[in-house]
């Protein structure tokens, strides 16, 4: 049984968590690959909001194992804060594994993301200040600790401490707050202790669920255009969201991977600075934020909103290898007269086929819409494709002639069971 990837074909919360948690139903193991607590997914129960950082979206049901594999970056505090969250609603994390593989944040990653944004000035990424890119490059620069160094305690106290007093000057002479060295190892003492039964070799784990062919659930973060290679370099989160980066970041290789489902809004939004063609600064931009409840999980930041952007799925089909799309949120577009999908852009009148690489060349991008009919309908109801009026549908079948690939599944509301499978009747 080849795996199955959820990955975000746009800016980040395309409603990712539940397609998750809709396909958790009929998979065994649900793998987080990269990124840390900079995500923000959302699933609602019975009106109840579990917004996850850390911890994979398929943890609300009993039979699933969640993995957070070898490419996530772990922020100790976070992970036993959501750990206890989840357990004191009844969610029990007993089986959560941690690849001893996966990186460790600390407490200077977030004082490098503070400091590395407040040099930029006005030209801020508007990261989410998690630590993330310091993380990721200290990796990359090979000082990074890990999960799996937590299971020595000594050794684990003396990199803190070594590292610690190594960033602490640079922090210091970047004029920002020295951290508390003594304290930072006890806190992070314990913590590692925690961690400690939550560890697991989860690439062997994984290859041997799948040789006994359990079906394994790979969870997204971020996006395809905030993924360092292929995103809007640098305004970008410092990891690969993309379908290759599921694979180093769980250690499946690329042809483990069978079904690749690219989660898209019917708008698009953004948080944070950088490109965005089809971005609406008028009335229309106004109603779908407030109508989507555009505001960050995680920062609590407001979203910048525009039209649905078809040449940006086209790429992220090439990009993922996406089989298909599932198509969350139509419902905000219920009371719009007309709705727009952006089908090509223009560089100085000049068409664009492939996706720019050029910031400036993105910047001056015009886009081609298309204009369809609204279709002044509550769907939040329907649950089945027949039930859809007939410009819901229209506006379906040009986003899959636009995009090229099937959309499956619709999402026409908030709650777990808000959607409908596009195709059947
Ligand atoms: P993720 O990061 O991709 O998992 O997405 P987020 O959870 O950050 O943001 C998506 C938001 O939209 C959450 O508040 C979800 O509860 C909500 N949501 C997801 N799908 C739908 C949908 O089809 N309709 C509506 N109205 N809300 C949705
Ligand atoms: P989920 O998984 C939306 C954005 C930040 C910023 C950029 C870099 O919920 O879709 P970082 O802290 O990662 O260095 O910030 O990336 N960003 C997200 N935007 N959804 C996310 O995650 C994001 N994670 C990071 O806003 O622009
Ligand atoms: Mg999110």
């Amino acid at each position: 049984m080849p795996v199955t990837v959820v990955i975000g074909a746009q800016w980040g919360d395309e409603g990712k968590a539940k397609v998750i948690d809709l396909l958790s139903k009929e998979h065994a193991y649900v793998v987080r690959y990269q990124g840390g607590h900079n995500a923000g997914h959302t699933v609602v129960v019975d009106g109840e909001k579990y917004a996850l950082q850390l911890v994979p979206s398929g943890i609300l049901y009993p039979h699933v194992i969640p993995v957070i594999a070898n490419g996530v970056v772990v922020d100790l505090p976070t992970l036993f804060n959501e750990v206890d969250m989840l357990e004191s609603r009844g969610n029990s994390c007993s089986d959560l594994k941690v690849s001893s593989r996966a990186h460790l944040i600390f407490p200077w990653h977030q004082s490098h993301d503070a400091i590395s944004e407040a040099m930029r000035g006005d030209d801020k990424l508007g990261t989410t200040l998690r630590g993330i890119g310091p993380a990721y490059a200290d990796k990359m620069r090979r000082v990074g600790i890990r999960a799996g160094d937590a299971r020595d305690p000594e050794r684990f106290a003396r990199l803190i401490r070594e590292r610690a007093t190594i960033e602490n000057k640079l922090i210091g002479e970047a004029g920002g707050e020295e951290l508390d060295i003594d304290e930072m190892v006890e806190r992070f003492g314990a913590l590692g202790a925690r961690l400690v039964p939550y560890l697991a070799d989860t690439i062997s784990l994984l290859h041997n669920a799948l040789a006994a062919d359990a079906h394994i659930l790979l969870e997204g973060a971020q996006a395809t255009f905030l993924d360092l290679d292929h995103g809007t370099y640098p305004y970008v989160t410092s990891s690969n969201p993309t379908a290759g980066g599921a694979s180093v970041g769980s250690g499946l290789g690329p042809r483990d991977l069978g079904r690749i489902v690219g989660i898209t809004k019917a708008y698009t939004t953004r948080v944070g600075a950088g490109p965005f063609v089809t971005e609406l600064f008028d009335d229309d931009g106004k109603r779908l934020a407030e109508v989507g409840r555009e505001f960050g999980t995680v920062t609590g930041r407001a979203r910048r909103c525009g039209w649905l952007d078809c040449v940006m799925l086209r790429h992220a089909v090439r990009l993922n290898s996406l089989t298909e799309l599932s198509l969350t949120k139509l419902d905000i577009l219920d009371g719009f007269d007309t709705v727009k999908i952006c089908t090509g852009y223009l560089h100085n009148g000049v068409p664009v086929t492939d996706y720019p690489d050029q910031y400036d060349v993105l910047e001056a991008i015009d886009p081609v819409y298309e204009e369809l009919p609204g279709w002044n309908t509550a769907i939040n109801e329907m649950r089945e494709p027949g039930q859809l009026p007939d410009a819901a549908k229209r506006f379906i079948e040009v986003v899959e002639r636009e995009v090229g690939i099937p959309v499956n599944v619709v999402g026409v509301g908030a709650e777990r069971d808000d959607y409908l499978i596009w195709g059947t009747e």
